[in-house]
This record gives structure tokens, sequence and C-alpha cells, in this order.
């Protein structure tokens, strides 16, 4: 019997709620938010679609009550506010920070063993939060970020190459920003092949442009942040757990040495399984490449003084 908690029945949480039942990725899925009776609508409208989509997980929604969300092996947080367009992922730090501290705490007393997967923005630091304020070993807490970006970059790999989605590899590290993130060009493939092969260097360019602002753009388009993508992210990371798949998904991890780095919560390559984060794959980093990466971990470090600066550790 499997169970996973969704906290906050907001676009994303209800999204990932939705991908999990319909995946039957658990046997029981509990969508919670602090808003009266939004997690019980979102709830009843997914098992609605139940016989439709021929799923028999059973989604229960709850306002609040978090000795509801007992047993859970998975807990994703979504819970806090969206960025707006024009407003950045680090913005969000001051409301979200006491919001995610605030629910992590209250999961753990009813699922003190349960994998965290934290999806609030910004992402790395709120992941930050959540490890060092509840003192969890770095396996227990997994940022996501890096799965959505990573989707990101094969989507806009796959309309410069004009091929399906599903025939590109590659992958995103670094911290989840649109100055910070990392599309790893040298990695990607196209059936086995190099995409820097196949694609000029400008338009690989683009392709990377392109990853890096995705979620501004759509922010942008839709007047909140995006949810269809960012959920099925956050359920595949869970699937990868519930399921014991041990999937390379880049995730943020605390780093303990790994890409010569302590003290941060940032995107890495990670081996994703039953105990949560089960290992960080090193890969060797070219000059541009570590050049990238340092950057990136100063942007994010910056964010983390930000919160040690709000007392919340
Ligand atoms: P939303 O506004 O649709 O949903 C957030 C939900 O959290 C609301 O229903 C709200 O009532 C609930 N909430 C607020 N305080 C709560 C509390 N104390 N306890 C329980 N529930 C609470 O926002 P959306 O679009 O679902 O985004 C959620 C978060 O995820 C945002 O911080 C957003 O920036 C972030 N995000 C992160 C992504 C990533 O890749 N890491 C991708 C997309 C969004
Ligand atoms: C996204 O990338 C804003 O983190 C959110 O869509």
């Amino acid at each position: 019997m499997s169970k996973v908690t969704v906290v906050g029945a907001g676009n994303v949480g209800a999204t990932c709620a939705n991908v999990l039942a319909v995946n039957e990725v658990a046997d029981q899925v509990c969508l919670i938010d602090i808003k009266e009776g939004l997690a019980e609508g979102k709830a009843m409208d997914i098992m609605q679609t139940a016989q439709l989509m021929g799923f028999d997980t059973i989604v229960e929604g709850v306002t609040n009550d978090y000795s509801r969300t007992a047993g859970s092996d998975v807990v994703v947080i979504t819970s806090g506010i969206p960025r707006k367009p024009g407003m950045t992922r680090e913005e969000l730090i001051g409301v979200n920070a006491g919001i995610v501290k605030s629910v992590a705490k209250s999961v753990l007393t009813y699922s003190p063993d349960a994998i965290l997967i934290i999806v609030s923005n910004p992402m790395d630091t709120m992941a930050y939060l959540a490890l060092h304020s509840l003192g969890l070993p770095r396996n227990r807490v997994i940022g996501m970020g890096g799965a959505l970006d990573s989707s990101r970059f094969k989507y806009f790999l796959s309309k410069a190459l004009k091929c399906n989605a599903n025939e590109v590899e590659g992958f995103v590290i670094g911290g989840h920003g649109d100055t910070t993130m990392i599309p790893m060009k040298r990695f990607a493939t196209y059936k086995g092949m190099p995409v820097s092969q196949l694609l000029e260097p400008e338009e690989m360019d683009e392709v990377v442009k392109q990853t890096m602002v995705g979620g501004a753009t759509l922010t942008g388009l839709l007047g909140t942040s995006a949810w269809m993508a960012p959920g099925a992210a956050a359920a595949s990371v869970v699937e990868s757990i519930v399921k014991n798949q041990m999937k390379m998904i880049p995730c943020s991890i605390a780093l303990e040495g790994e890409y010569g780095y302590n003290d941060i919560t940032i995107g890495v390559p990670a081996l994703i399984g039953r105990n949560g984060m089960e290992g960080v794959i090193e890969i060797e980093l070219n000059e541009e490449e570590k050049a990238l990466f340092d950057a990136s971990a100063a942007a994010v470090k910056k964010t983390i003084e930000a919160l040690k600066g709000l007392n919340v550790l």
C-alpha cells in the first residue's frame, strides 16, 4: 500500500495529484490545502474521472488536517505563492519560506519517515530550508526543478530538430532560475547522435536560451506560472521513488563535496529510488560548464544567504 501526500491543491499540486492518479503511481493520494474546501473539490473532480480514465488510485482532499496525511511514503510540497509576470522565483522567498517550513514540520509529525519533494519557489533555497530546519538526512529532501527544466530542454530541442520529443535526450543542471540553470548542450542526443552535430551552434544557443526562460515565457502567457509540466515533473520524481525505479533525474540535492561544493542545494544528476536520493552522478565538466556551474552556485548561495537573514533555519 503506497500513499503520497501533495501539499497545496493549487495549479501544480492538483495537476501532480491528477498525474499520480491517472498513472496509478500510488494507491492513495492525499491532497491538502489551507484554503477551505479547495483540496476536497479538486480531489472530487479528479475522482470523477476515475472511470473515464480507468484508474483505481484513491485521491482524498483535506483542509489543513495533517492527521489525514499519516503514513505517507512521499510528500510533495507545492504550497506557497507562484510568480506573476515580471517576477523572479527568488522574489517569493519571504512568503514561501514560512509556508514551506510549517507544512514540512506538520507532514513529518504524521509521516516521520517520508521523503520530501520540494516544488515551492525559490525551489533550491526551499529545499535547503526543509533540510536544515528539520534536520533531515540529505537523501530525504529532493528539490524538483531539473526534471521540469530538462523536459523543457527536450521540448525545445525537438522543435529545433523537428522530431518527436521522446527521441531526444538531454538534461539541465544548476539552479532552477532563469539565469542559473545550465542546459547541458554537449550531452544532448537525438537517437544516440550528438545534437551538436545536427544543429548549428546558433540554433543550439537559441534552444538553450528558450529553455532558460521557459518558465518566464509561460508566466507571461498564462499570467501565473505554469502547472502542467511542473505537476507531471513532480509526479515523475514520486514515481521513481514509489516504484524504486532508480531513474537518473536532475534534482536539487544537498552537495557533500560533489562538484566541489558543500552547504548548498543545487541541481545535479541524481539517482532517485525507494530511499529518495540514492546517489549523485558526478560527470566531468569542461571549462565552460564548470564556469557556468560556479556562477549558478554563487547565485543559489546568495539566495540561501537571504534565507539565513530571515531567521527561519
Ligand atoms: P497556486 O497558487 O495555484 O497554489 C498554491 C496553493 O498553496 C494554493 O492553493 C494555496 O491555498 C496553498 N497554500 C498556501 N499556503 C498554504 C499552507 N500554509 N498550507 C497548505 N497550502 C497552502 O500556485 P502553483 O502554481 O500551484 O505554484 C505553487 C508553487 O510552486 C509556487 O511557489 C511556484 O512558484 C512553484 N513552482 C515551482 C516549480 C518548480 O519547478 N520547482 C514549477 C512551477 C511552480
Ligand atoms: C517554472 O519553472 C515558475 O518554477 C516555475 O515554471
